[in-house]
């Protein structure tokens, strides 16, 4: 029976439930892939700190290079560009599968990722990078693999949609809000990144990249976040059957003749009887038009310990499943270079 020696960097908020998670049901997963998850190790930054009670002592370290060099998979969940592209990077090229919810360093080095699983026979997953708990990464991938996709669009940062959706239905102001959202624990370490629309924008970059089959980066995405937006605005777009949503949206395009495809981020204001109006709290949706299956909504949790874990080891079965069997996770193939078009393509 195989053995899979799962690494973990990171204990935030859900690396601790993907522990918890691992040690609960752990029998489980390993009837369902056929191989014993072994956690090996907890690479941390601070290993004295105070951790929840699930967490065994003696698996943490401050040690993540070591950690690497001795797992089958590595689950990444730092955050963040540095250490974690390094790491990563090196557990691909010596053909570790690596599961990571990092959308910072997908959509700033989602080519160089890749390229290094190519080099190491290795898998990338990252399921949890987008929409927390909903699978919109396995339905872009996987399940709509046979249709083309002309859109996505959708909320796809909890904290924004939490914070906007208070201000709406409690008439809270933005500040107390985003307090609640973080006591929540749905917000980024920094929640520049929620309320700015920067975290939007890297699921947007890596949900058109694999949509359309080409490679957008974060910088690729014009954004607008949430900062200014106050209670009056709020009330103005009930008035008139609006609900103000933080979207993230991806489309083919045609300008000047030319095929292409539009990414951005911004607030809009989505009518009350659309069904993105009817998303409430940290709940993500994703909204995906195809040319054969028409329409569909992906919905679920977006943010949260639990629910994003749940991705993670989502992700993580698959991981193993392929390391008893053999097979990889589907290659993603980029063999589409669509410009990108500006807000008045059509
Ligand atoms: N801060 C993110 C959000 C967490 O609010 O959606 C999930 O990526």
């Amino acid at each position: 029976d195989g053995v899979v020696r799962v690494g973990l960097l990171g204990c935030g908020t859900v690396g601790s439930q993907v522990v918890r998670l691992l040690r609960e049901h752990g029998d489980d997963w390993a009837a369902r892939s056929g191989a014993h998850l072994e956690l090996v190790g907890i690479a941390v930054r601070d290993t004295a700190a105070e951790r929840d009670p699930w967490v065994p002592r003696d698996l943490l370290t401050d040690d993540a290079e070591g950690l690497v060099g001795r797992a089958d998979v590595v689950i990444e969940l730092i955050g963040g560009i540095e250490p974690a592209r390094t790491l990563v990077l090196r557990a691909l090229r010596s053909g570790a599968t690596v599961v990571t919810g990092n959308k910072a360093l997908l959509a700033a080095h989602g080519p160089e990722l890749h390229a290094a699983a190519e080099a190491g026979d290795a898998d990338l997953y990252y399921e949890a990078a987008v929409a927390g708990a909903v699978p919109v990464v396995y339905g872009l991938r996987e399940s709509l693999a046979g249709d083309k996709i002309t859109a996505v669009l959708g909320i796809v940062n909890g904290t924004t949609n939490y914070i906007l959706d208070e201000m709406a239905t409690r008439g809270l102001s933005f500040d107390q809000a985003l307090s609640q959202a973080q006591e929540l624990g749905y917000a980024e370490a920094d929640p520049t990144a929620d309320v700015d629309g920067h975290d939007a924008a890297a699921k947007a970059a890596i949900l058109a990249s694999l949509a359309f089959h080409t490679r957008v980066g974060i910088d690729d995405v014009p954004v607008t976040g949430i900062r200014h937006i106050t209670a009056e605005d709020m009330a103005e777009a009930r008035e008139t059957g609006h609900v103000m949503k933080l979207l993230a949206v991806a489309r083919r395009t045609v300008s000047g003749g030319t095929e292409g495809i539009s990414v951005r981020v911004h607030p809009a204001l989505v009518p009350a009887a659309h069904p993105l109006a009817a998303v409430h709290g940290a709940f993500n949706a994703v909204v995906v038009e195809s040319e054969s299956a028409g329409r569909l909504m992906f919905y679920g949790q977006g943010a949260g310990g639990a629910p994003t874990a749940s991705a993670v080891l989502s992700d993580v079965v698959a991981a193993a499943n392929h390391k008893v069997h053999g097979g990889h996770a589907p290659r993603e193939s980029t063999y589409a270079e669509l410009p990108l078009h500006g807000p008045d393509a059509t």
